[in-house]
């Protein structure tokens, strides 16, 4: 189950990866904005976010006008490790490497065509482990300080 969330920057582009995930019979819960009226990323963040720290959800994707603040948002949250994306080799590398959790992308930044790029790279590629379990471990240290 992927969780999905966006403001009103991201909500088309939010429209467009529903009905690739949908096309693909992957689930997903919408925790919103639910229309294009204007809202605040750090809200939709939230409870996406914390229903993959509560591990009701695998993972989210996240949208905003550029990516960027959403992913502010969610890096707040304990246990979330949220990757503003824009191009394939970085959304692989950050489940490679970062065993990134959450993919945020920018409505005004990707098309829909790239979007799904993104999410097929980041559905797809599992974590590596080895040396990189113990820089993602400290980046959970980091939260506890
Ligand atoms: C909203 O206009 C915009 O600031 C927001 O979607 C996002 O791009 C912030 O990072």
């Amino acid at each position: 189950m992927l969780a999905l969330a966006s403001d009103h920057g991201g909500f088309e582009l939010k429209q467009a990866v529903k009905q690739y995930l949908d096309q693909k019979g992957i689930a997903y819960t919408d925790f919103g904005c639910h229309d294009g009226e204007a809202c605040d990323y750090p809200d939709m963040a939230e409870a996406a976010c914390q229903a993959v720290a509560g591990k009701t959800c695998e993972r989210a994707l996240l949208f905003c006008g550029t990516g960027i603040g959403i992913s502010m948002a969610a890096n707040k949250i304990p246990g979330i490790r949220a990757a503003a994306c824009s191009d394939s080799y970085s959304a692989r590398m950050t489940r490679a490497h970062n065993d990134a959790n959450a993919l945020c992308m920018g409505g005004r930044v990707v098309g829909p065509g790239l979007a799904i790029e993104l999410v097929e790279a980041f559905l797809t590629t599992e974590f590596e482990g080895g040396r990189h379990s113990r820089r993602v471990d400290k980046l959970s240290q980091l939260e506890k300080r």
